[in-house]
């Protein structure tokens, strides 16, 4: 079975001492979960602080993006090896607002999943259409160039660390969220696709997260999918109680 996922993605938001409090917390209201990994992504700044915060709780850190890169002259960027170092064990990779405001090509998020990866991160690869690729009935194009990009170069063995989010771009922000079964049914293609690329192992066993706009109110629906495992959330993970409602989902 695949152990459920919520991750936080806290985006250009919180001081160091804001996203300590928030932190220590979850940290503490969440100190009993067993069956649910969670994980939040503070910006770089706060990194290291707020991993103080959450030693010995079951809350774990990710980083929000990485540089391709371990070491060296290459400005403002940071590697998955200096995320590791301030207390990341994932990082979110390849996210639709880089793709978008930094132009991220499906290559160098691929170079950047193979070097998180070789530093012993977690990557969270975030994939999906936006409106007009929807509307013009090209997600399914859309998610196989970028699932099948993302993924060069990758073992199966490797793709026992890998989680994917599937985040259609029009939900993002948006208030507007995919019904259930819309996200069910990418969820599900994407699981077929990893059953193409590597083997039957791997696509039962990689857990696809749902993000855009994910609530309180229909975190409970998307759980119950058979092919969502979690959610990657923004805007309700910036509040206590909206993200520990999400942790404590009741999928039927
Ligand atoms: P949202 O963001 O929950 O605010 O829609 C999700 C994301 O960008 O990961």
């Amino acid at each position: 079975m695949r152990r459920p996922m919520i991750a936080g993605n806290w985006k250009l938001n919180k001081t160091i001492a804001e996203a300590c409090d928030l932190s220590t917390t979850l940290a503490q209201q969440l100190a009993d979960v067993t069956a649910v990994d969670i994980i939040i992504a503070p910006v770089f700044t706060a990194l290291s602080s707020v991993a103080a915060t959450i030693k010995n709780s079951p809350v774990k850190l990710a980083g929000q993006n990485c540089y391709p890169v371990e070491t060296g002259a290459f400005t403002g960027e940071v590697s998955p090896l200096m995320l590791k170092d301030a207390g990341c064990d994932y990082v979110i990779i390849g996210h639709s607002e880089r793709r978008q405001l930094l132009d991220e090509t499906d290559g160098f998020i691929n170079q950047k999943m193979l070097k998180a990866l070789e530093a012993g991160l977690k990557p969270i690869l975030c994939v999906g259409e936006t409106l007009q690729e929807r509307e013009g009935n090209q997600i399914l194009e859309v998610l196989t160039a970028q699932i099948k990009d993302g993924l060069v170069n990758l073992s199966a063995d490797q793709m026992a660390e890998v989680v994917i989010a599937y985040e259609p771009v029009w939900a993002i922000g948006t208030g507007k969220t995919a019904s259930d079964e819309q996200a069910q049914e990418a969820h599900s293609f994407i699981r077929g696709m990893l059953q193409g690329l590597f083997n039957q192992q791997v696509a039962t066993q990689t857990r696809i997260l749902y993000g855009g706009s994910v609530k309180p109110a229909n975190v409970d629906g998307l759980m119950a999918m058979d092919d969502i495992d979690g959610a990657l959330v923004g805007g309700a993970s910036l509040k206590a109680e909206d993200f520990m409602r999400l942790v404590r989902f009741q999928a039927q």
